[in-house]
């Protein structure tokens, strides 16, 4: 089975990261995850529009952007003209979702919603069959580099079933503290998309680290 290597730019060197999306592709890298943090929602600050629409120019792989913002709504059209290929928005943050998901569709990018780790599914169950993706977070967004929280392999496993409950096959991605130890965990539960910062970018060779992490999740597939 295949799965969906999204390694975050969020661990890279800012001031390379043309070099960081080389690398990745190198290593087979399917997306590149970025994180947009707007010291709101979560905090920390990161990469806005402008960056977004840079990258585009720098890579050929899709851009996968998380939106850890407050306002997602006032920022979708930027993304988009900026070149997401899809678009994550959490449901903490969204009071008018289903209008939301279906602004990011109608300017032509895939829909995804994220979940905080204290975050039920259940807040999911009626937009579920409208999503390309929801995005499983296993850790508290804002930084790179924690660690992972176990319960988040559970959490996958019963969205699946979930999905399967209401007719609805979205693409399950999971972000935080992945790596080659619990790639395979994560896949066998039901997980379709992996991201990865430290782990890709904080090793010795990021495109090596890349392609360990397919060995590791496809493995275990
Ligand atoms: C956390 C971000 C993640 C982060 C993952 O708020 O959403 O995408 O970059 O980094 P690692 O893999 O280092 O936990
Ligand atoms: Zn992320």
């Amino acid at each position: 089975m295949s799965v969906e290597l999204a390694p975050s730019i969020l661990s890279a060197d800012f001031a390379r990261l043309a070099d960081a999306l080389a690398t990745i592709e190198r290593g087979g890298a399917d997306v590149v995850h970025v994180d947009v943090m707007d010291g709101h929602f979560v905090p920390n600050l990161t990469i806005g529009p402008p960056v977004v629409a840079a990258l585009r120019k720098a890579t050929k792989l899709p851009l996968d952007c998380h939106l850890m913002v407050e306002d997602a709504d006032r920022w979708i059209g930027e993304f988009l003209a900026a070149g997401a290929a899809r678009i994550t928005v959490h449901v903490e943050a969204c009071p008018h979702l289903h209008r939301t998901v279906h602004a990011i569709k109608a300017g032509g990018a895939a829909a995804a919603v994220a979940l905080n780790p204290a975050t039920p599914l259940e807040t999911l169950g009626e937009i579920l069959p409208d999503l390309d993706m929801v995005l499983i977070m296993s850790v508290n967004p804002g930084f790179g580099g924690q660690s992972f929280i176990p319960a988040a392999v559970d959490k996958v496993e019963r969205l699946a079933r979930l999905a399967a409950a209401r007719g609805a096959r979205p693409l399950i991605q999971v972000d935080g503290g992945v790596g080659t130890g619990n790639a395979a965990r994560l896949v066998r539960a039901g997980a379709g998309s992996l991201v990865a910062g430290n782990a890709v970018f904080g090793a010795p060779d990021p495109a090596d680290a890349v392609r360990a992490l397919r060995r590791a999740a496809e493995g275990g597939a």
